[in-house]
Parts: C-alpha cells; structure tokens; sequence
C-alpha cells in the first residue's frame, strides 16, 4: 500500500486529536478523583520526588547504591498500593487513572514495527472516503432505502424472470458482499439496461464498506480511463500530477467501483488503461465491482480478448432486471 502525503498527514492529525483528547480525559479523571480524595495527590508528589531521588542516586554512584535503591523501591510499592486502596475505596475503578490509549499496538504512535499501524491506516482510509462523498453524486443511498417495489412483480415475458425476485437476490448478495468485504471477496459484474439501479447499489456497497475501514474509490469508467491519457500527455504539469496520484489510488485501493464501462471512447489509449487498471489490480488481489449496459457479447466486440476474458473470466455477475426507474419516476 501506498500512502498519499497529503491524506496521511490529515490522518495523523486525526491521531493527534485521539491523544488530546485522551489527555484531557486523564486530566479531568484526575481532577474529579483528587477533588475527592486530595491524598492521592500528595503520594504522587511523593513518588515524583523519589523518581528524581531515584536518578541522582544512581548518577552519584555512592557505596551502598544497592541498599539505598531498594529502599526507594518498597517505599514506592507501599505508596503505590495505598494509592490504589484510595481509589478503590472511593468508588473508583483500579485502573481509573492508568493512561488512556485507544491503540494497544502502536500507543497511539501510529507506528507500528516500523510501518504505518493499523489505526493509522483506518484513519487514512477514512480521509480518502471523505474524498469519495463528492464523487457519489446524490448521497442518500443505503441497503435501508432500497426500494424492491420499483421492480415489476409480474414475470418478464421475455426472460420468463420475475424482476422483484431477481433483484431482492441481487440487494442480498450485495448486502452479503459489503457486510463481509475482505481480501477474500470476489469482483463484481453489474450487468444491465439503463435505470435498474446498478450506480444506486454500488454507492451502497461503497459506503459500507468504506465506513468499515477499507479504501473505496468511485468514478465512472469515462472519467477514470481519462487519468491515464492525462498523466500521459501532461507529465510536467499540475493537472498530469494530480492525474497520476488519482492513478496510483485507483489502483491501490481496497474496493473500486468503476461504474458504467462501455460509455467511454473507444480509442486505444482507453483501451490500454482499462487494462492496466483492471489487471492490475487483478494480480494485486485488490477487488472491482464494474456495472455495465453491455451484454456479454457486446462487451467481448467493444475490447480486446485480454479485457474480455479478464472481465468475463474473473468477476461474478448479477444480472439487472426491471423497467428503466429513472423513466418510471418522471
Ligand atoms: N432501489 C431504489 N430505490 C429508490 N430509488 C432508486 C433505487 N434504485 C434506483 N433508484 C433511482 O433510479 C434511478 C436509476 O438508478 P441508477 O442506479 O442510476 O441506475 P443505473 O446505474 O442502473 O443506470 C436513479 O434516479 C436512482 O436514484
Ligand atoms: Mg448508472
Ligand atoms: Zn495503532
């Protein structure tokens, strides 16, 4: 995984946050405790002071050093287990004044054997999902409001399907697939016309899934092939920059949604990056969820055999069926 610098100093002011506000937590426990019993102060005063009595024994180096820190040491054990009865006898937790670390890992550090822990990257990944919120064009969708009832009830002549039926398997599976999104998940097909709803349920994938953690990219397929001719052609400029880093998060995020394949141009160069792009990561293990107008057969005319059969051999499909909602609605 790669990190972009700008996202991941937002997330390690985010960690920053945490440990303020943990500070302050201890802060306002020690005050609510020392306000009751005002002692507890008095032995941690006493406990600092031998700390630094402590330090200058052992810098001195004087000739009965041994006997005189063991000293120190029961004294300290003593007040440290009379603080403790304190506590408890006021009512309090034992550990009440312990420091407060939300990750047991990396202490809040967000480093963890030398790499980014796994708290700093769930923030990370929280700062590229606010990213994702202005890609998603309406905002309301979630599994709650879906509405089955949009799809006819009736069995389609022509298929022989009844659309409600097909498309509460559908929600499930999708539901199912965002609940359970990991590693070990397959990559998506949405396949069907237009207006059955493929761009409302993977924005619902989306953000559940991104809302446990994991990276979520979104755009649609026109959109997110153009990054390539742009990091391409405009190398040295800003706009070819930005254009690369969109490249690198497409590629290295946990779930893409590449949504509408088959609106975009057909000219080589999309070609090419809708490969790059899917294969990948494809050989990352990194998953895709594609919707697309385009059957079978028409996605096998529009690209090339490596794409084709990189689509048709390695994403699970879930048909759309029903009659176009957005016409319904007007
Ligand atoms: N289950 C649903 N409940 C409510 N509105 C929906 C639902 N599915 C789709 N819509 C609405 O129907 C229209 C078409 O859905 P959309 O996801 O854009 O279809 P597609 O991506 O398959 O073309 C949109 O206006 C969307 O808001
Ligand atoms: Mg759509
Ligand atoms: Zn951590």
């Amino acid at each position: 995984m790669s990190y972009d610098g700008k996202l991941l100093a937002r997330a390690r002011g985010e960690l920053e946050n945490i440990r303020t506000q943990n500070r302050a937590e201890m802060q306002r426990r020690y005050a609510e405790v020392t306000a009751r019993v005002p002692e507890i102060r008095r032995i941690d005063e006493k406990l600092r002071a031998h700390m630094a009595r402590l330090v200058r024994l052992t810098i001195a180096k004087g000739p009965d050093l041994k006997e005189r820190l063991d000293e120190i040491r029961n004294e300290n054990l003593d007040l440290q287990m009379k603080r403790a009865e304190l506590l408890t006898a006021a009512g309090f937790k034992s550990d009440y004044l312990d420091e407060i670390i939300s990750c047991p890992l990396c202490r809040d550090t967000g480093i963890y054997k030398s790499g980014v822990c796994k708290c700093l990257d769930r923030l990370y990944n929280r700062e590229l999902t606010k990213e994702l919120g202005a890609l998603m064009r309406r905002g309301d969708e979630s599994f709650e409001k879906f509405d089955l009832t949009l799809y006819p009830a009736q069995v389609d002549p022509a298929s022989g399907l009844v659309p409600r039926e097909v498309m509460r398997k559908v929600s499930d599976a999708c539901r199912r697939y965002a609940d359970n999104f990991s590693a070990a998940s397959p990559n998506l097909l949405f396949q069907g016309g237009t207006g059955l709803g493929k761009t409302w349920l993977s924005a619902c994938i989306a953000r559940v899934v991104a809302e446990r953690g994991f990276s979520v990219c979104y755009d649609t397929a026109a959109s997110a092939l153009e990054n390539y001719e742009r990091a391409k052609f405009s190398r040295d400029l800003p706009e070819g920059e930005e254009a690369a880093l969109r490249i690198k998060r497409m590629e290295s995020c946990g779930l893409m949604i590449l949504d509408d394949l088959g609106t975009e141009m057909t000219t080589p160069m999309a070609q090419s990056a809708l490969y790059t792009l899917v294969n990948n990561r494809l050989v990352n293990g990194r998953k895709t969820i594609i919707s697309t107008n385009l059957t079978n057969d028409e996605l096998t005319k529009r690209y090339t055999p490596q794409i084709a059969s990189r689509i048709l051999g390695e994403f699970q499909c879930l048909p759309f069926v029903g009659e176009d909602i957005r016409r319904m609605k007007r």
